[in-house]
């Protein structure tokens, strides 16, 4: 396992200590959130973790959690998550989060809203004061309106690319929606852009996640940091 990789398990060793045995889960999507699935999936084997269902936040994170036996449901069986453990594209000690580098952003804040708990758990490369500064911010708009919704995305300061595959065809969410990557640099005011954005007709969803996150895990060289949301 590389260095990288290490911290990711790290994280992700300490947010499955939070999950009980009865619990439903929602799984979150990328390789930090796939090192906790399959910890989970390991408790239950050992049967130190009984009775819980999962709820996936992608297609692929379904069928990887089905092939390793995990128990699974749908947000519409059980539409109350008591935890999801989720992985981030850039965090900030204030647990403000930049999501959807993996294209799952629309089912992750559907589950981060879910959730009586949201635990996210990231190697400290992802650490930053300022979102922005790290990742592009992902948006997920409809297909009928990409050019329309990258034009309203460009006013407001953005670099705007359309999310393409290796073969160079645009990528679809498992909405069946596409994704523009969205380089605003450094972001002032997150909670600005969120509302403006959220205004935006027919733009299905972004990727900055204000007050979603309720636990924060570093991992670092140093070892583990364990941020939590302070109440307002
Ligand atoms: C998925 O859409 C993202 O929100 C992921 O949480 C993110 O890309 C983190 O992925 P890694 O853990 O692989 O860095």
């Amino acid at each position: 396992m590389t260095a990288k990789g290490q911290l990711r398990y790290q994280a992700a060793l300490h947010a499955v200590n939070c999950v009980d045995s009865g619990m439903v889960i929602g799984l979150g999507h990328g390789s930090t959130a796939l090192e906790a699935v399959k910890l989970i999936a390991g408790k239950m084997k050992e049967g130190s973790l009984r009775a819980i269902l999962c709820v996936p936040a992608s297609g692929e994170v379904e069928k990887t959690a089905q092939a390793l036996g995990l128990p699974l449901t749908s947000l519409n069986c059980h539409p109350a998550l008591d935890v999801t453990i989720d992985g981030a594209d850039e965090v900030t000690p204030e647990l403000n989060l930049i999501k959807g580098g993996g294209g799952a952003l629309l089912r992750e804040k559907i589950l981060a809203r879910a959730s009586s708990r949201e635990i996210i758990i990231v190697d400290e490369s992802k650490l930053s004061e300022v979102l922005g500064t790290k990742h592009p911010l992902p948006v997920e708009v409809i297909s009928f309106a990409w050019r329309y919704q990258a034009a309203f995305l460009a006013r407001l300061g953005a670099e705007v690319k359309l999310r393409c595959t290796a073969k160079g065809s645009p990528f679809t969410t498992d909405q069946g929606h596409m994704i523009l990557d969205c380089n605003f640099g450094p972001i002032a005011d997150p909670v600005q852009l969120a509302g403006t954005l959220n205004e935006q007709a027919g733009l299905v969803e972004h990727g900055l996640f204000i007050g979603l996150a309720d636990d924060l895990i570093i991992a670092g060289e140093k070892g583990i940091r364990h941020l939590r949301r302070k109440d307002p």
